[in-house]
């Protein structure tokens, strides 16, 4: 109703009134502000009735929790919290000079965590299980006597040990094994990925996604949770319906043999101030399967991800989200066009992007 109201005003009303018109509503929008943004508490009452434009994340992180909650009953697949809890044992050993107590306040709870996870275990969940038994055999092997500890030492001892071909825990590096791409490489890389928006009409091999993707899941991520799952389209009428929901492929998008929906799982964070790591973990993740992609022949775009209502509800039921589960991009793949143009997209120089403080 707005949007015809507003078309109807923009044919009756002239040019240059229409001008006068974004003027003062810039005005009093910035008047306004100024008033919202007096403390929290008016910043929280504006963004609680005048603007819901933060509803639907504080649904998502709610949601989550509560998925968090029940996954860890179930213990099944992969656990946020086990892997978080490994990890941590992980820095533990590795540290400089190592104590000889230490993870009194989680061990309990990551052994219980470990024992459900056996007792439910998969071949998906097999290599994260070896890490888990890999780093607890390592911790108890090597921490000291406690009242708490030496308890759950023998009850991990009691449970079937995982002998896989390698022994998933901490190592030191090879000095004399050097980068296998130099610093000229890697430029070259980086000169050569560029945006591409125009596509050969040719399939693109899933095992080269696969394989760009095996390459993302090496990214670094928050405790190593790795929270975030790329869900690939390649049937030419779903990559034109997912393709079609962001504004930014306008004009474009048809000719996208693939695309790409970079999902973060808010499930994986008990505490709200972890609501912002999935696009961080995702963002890095979707950067090195861009730079595979290109080892790989082919190209991509990143694609943004507007949160608004409409966007936000034709993508969940096209592919079927949870609430907790955010769109973090999209991105087009697909082997590029010599004849689509490039935009040059002049990067800033070094002053302008650093500063050594
Ligand atoms: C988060 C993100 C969102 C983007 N969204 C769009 C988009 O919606 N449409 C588009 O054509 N390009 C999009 N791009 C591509 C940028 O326009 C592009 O990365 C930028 O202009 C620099 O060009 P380059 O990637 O070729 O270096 C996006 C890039 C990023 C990182």
């Amino acid at each position: 109703m707005t949007s015809i109201l507003i078309n109807v005003a923009k044919k009756l009303i002239p040019r240059s009134g229409i001008i006068k018109i974004k003027k003062l509503q810039a005005f009093f929008t910035e008047l306004s502000l100024r008033l919202w943004v007096y403390s929290k508490w008016t910043s929280w009452l504006y963004y609680s009735i005048v603007s819901k434009a933060f509803w639907r994340e504080q649904y998502g992180v709610i949601y989550g929790k509560l998925k968090f909650y029940e996954n860890l009953k179930l213990g099944k697949d992969s656990n946020f919290l086990l892997r978080r809890n490994i990890h941590r044992l992980e820095k533990g050993l590795i540290m400089k000079p190592r104590r000889n107590i230490f993870a009194i306040t989680y061990i309990e709870n990551t052994l219980n965590l470990y024992e459900k996870a056996l007792a439910v275990r998969d071949k998906n969940g097999t290599l994260e299980l070896q890490w888990a038994h890999d780093v607890l055999k390592q911790y108890f092997s090597v921490v000291g006597f406690h009242p708490i500890i030496d308890p759950l030492k023998t009850k991990f001892f009691s449970f079937q040990a995982i002998n896989g071909e390698t022994q998933f825990v901490p190592y030191k590096r090879d000095p004399s094994i050097l980068p296998p791409v130099n610093y000229e490489q890697f430029m070259e890389l980086s000169i050569r990925r560029r945006s591409v928006r125009w596509y050969l009409q040719k399939p693109v091999p899933r095992e080269l996604i696969d394989k760009a993707i095996m390459a993302a899941t090496l990214s670094p991520s928050a405790c190593n949770r790795q929270p975030f799952e790329f869900r690939i389209f390649d049937d030419s009428e779903m990559v034109q319906k997912v393709a079609a929901i962001p504004m930014g492929t306008a004009g474009f998008h048809h000719n996208f043999p693939a695309i790409i929906v970079v999902i973060g799982k808010l499930r994986a964070y008990v505490s709200e101030r972890d609501r912002h790591v999935i696009y961080i973990d995702a963002s890095l993740a979707s950067m090195t399967f861009m730079y595979a992609l290109e080892t790989l022949g082919l190209s991509s775009c990143p694609i943004n991800w507007p949160d608004l209502d409409p966007q936000e509800s034709q993508m969940t039921s096209l592919i079927n989200l949870e609430p907790d589960e955010r769109v973090v991009m999209l991105i087009s793949v697909g082997y590029y066009d010599p004849e689509g143009m490039i935009p040059y997209s002049q990067k800033k120089p070094l002053n302008q992007i650093r500063r050594y403080c």
